[in-house]
C-alpha cells in the first residue's frame, strides 16, 4: 500500500489554508478588500468607472477592466526588484480575464475599472488570493456583477492531490515532484474561467482536482459573502479609538 501523504503543515489534502477576507479597508477606493490564504496577503482597490485615457484605447460600447497585479518588494524572503516584470504584466492579464465573466461594463461605455493588486505577503497563491480580493473589491466599489470569483491554487505533491499549496509544497521534490494548477471560477455555476499549470498531471486526474476546486471555491465564497456582508451592516468598520 503507497505510504500516506503527509502535509507540512499538518492539513487535510483538501484542506485550504485560514483564510482572513475583509472589505472596506482603503477608505478613498471605490471598493476595496483584503485576502490572505495563510501567509499570502493581497490587497485590492478599485477605482472607477472613469473616464478612460489614453482615448484610441476607450470602447464605445462598453467600459473595460484594467487590472494591475504587483508583488511588492518586501513581501518575499529574497527581496524583489520593484516595478512591473514578465511575471507581473502575464498575471495582470490572467486576473483581468478571470475576472471578466462576472461583471458588465456594458452601462460605462468609453470608462476604466482599474483594479490595483498589491502583494503584501507571499507564500504561493499570489495570484488567486489577489483575484478573491479584486472580486470582492468590484463589488464593494458596486460594479454590476453577476456572481462573485473564486479562486485556488490546487496541486499535486508526488501522486497526492492537495488543495492550496505553499510554498513550501509547490517547491516539492520527491517521486513525481509537484504541480500547481491555479483556478478561478463563478461561485454559482461551473464556469471556469482560470486554468493555469506548472508542472504534469495524469489527465485522468484532472477531473478529481477540478472537483477539489470546486469544493474549495464554495469554502471560498463564504468568506467573501461574510465579508461583503460586515460591511454593509457596519460601513465604517473596525473600532474607534
Ligand atoms: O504566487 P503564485 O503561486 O500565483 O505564482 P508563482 O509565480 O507560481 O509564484 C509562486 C510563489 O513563488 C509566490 O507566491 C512567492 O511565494 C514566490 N515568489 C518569490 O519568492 N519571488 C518572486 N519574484 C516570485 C515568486
Amino acid at each position: 500500500m503507497a505510504k500516506e501523504h503527509k502535509r507540512p503543515d499538518g492539513r487535510k489534502l483538501n484542506e485550504l489554508r485560514k483564510m482572513i477576507a475583509k472589505v472596506g479597508i482603503i477608505p478613498n477606493a471605490d471598493g476595496s478588500a483584503m485576502f490572505a490564504f495563510g501567509d499570502t496577503v493581497a490587497i485590492a482597490a478599485v477605482y472607477g468607472p472613469r473616464q478612460l485615457h489614453p482615448q484610441h484605447m476607450r470602447n464605445s460600447s462598453t467600459g473595460i477592466l484594467r487590472c494591475n497585479y504587483d508583488l511588492l518588494s518586501f513581501s518575499v524572503y529574497d527581496r524583489k526588484r520593484p516595478g512591473p516584470s514578465r511575471r507581473s504584466q502575464e498575471i495582470s492579464r490572467v486576473t483581468e480575464w478571470a475576472l471578466l465573466p462576472a461583471i458588465d461594463l456594458s452601462q460605462f461605455p468609453n470608462t476604466v475599472v482599474d483594479v490595483q493588486i498589491y502583494i503584501l505577503q507571499a507564500d504561493a497563491g499570489t495570484r488567486t488570493a489577489g483575484i478573491n480580493a479584486a472580486s470582492m473589491a468590484l463589488a464593494h466599489a458596486g460594479i454590476p456583477m453577476k456572481d462573485l470569483i473564486c479562486s485556488v491554487a490546487l496541486g499535486k505533491n508526488d501522486q497526492t492531490l492537495i488543495t492550496d499549496l505553499t510554498k513550501e509544497e509547490e517547491d516539492y521534490k520527491e517521486g513525481e515532484g509537484a504541480t500547481d494548477f491555479a483556478i478561478a471560477k463563478l461561485a454559482n455555476n461551473d464556469e471556469f474561467s482560470l486554468m493555469q499549470m506548472d508542472g504534469k498531471i495524469q489527465p485522468e486526474k484532472v477531473k478529481e482536482v477540478l472537483e477539489m476546486a470546486n469544493e474549495a471555491c464554495k469554502t471560498i465564497y463564504e468568506a467573501q459573502k461574510k465579508a461583503l456582508k460586515e460591511v454593509v451592516e457596519n460601513p465604517q468598520g473596525g473600532t474607534e479609538a
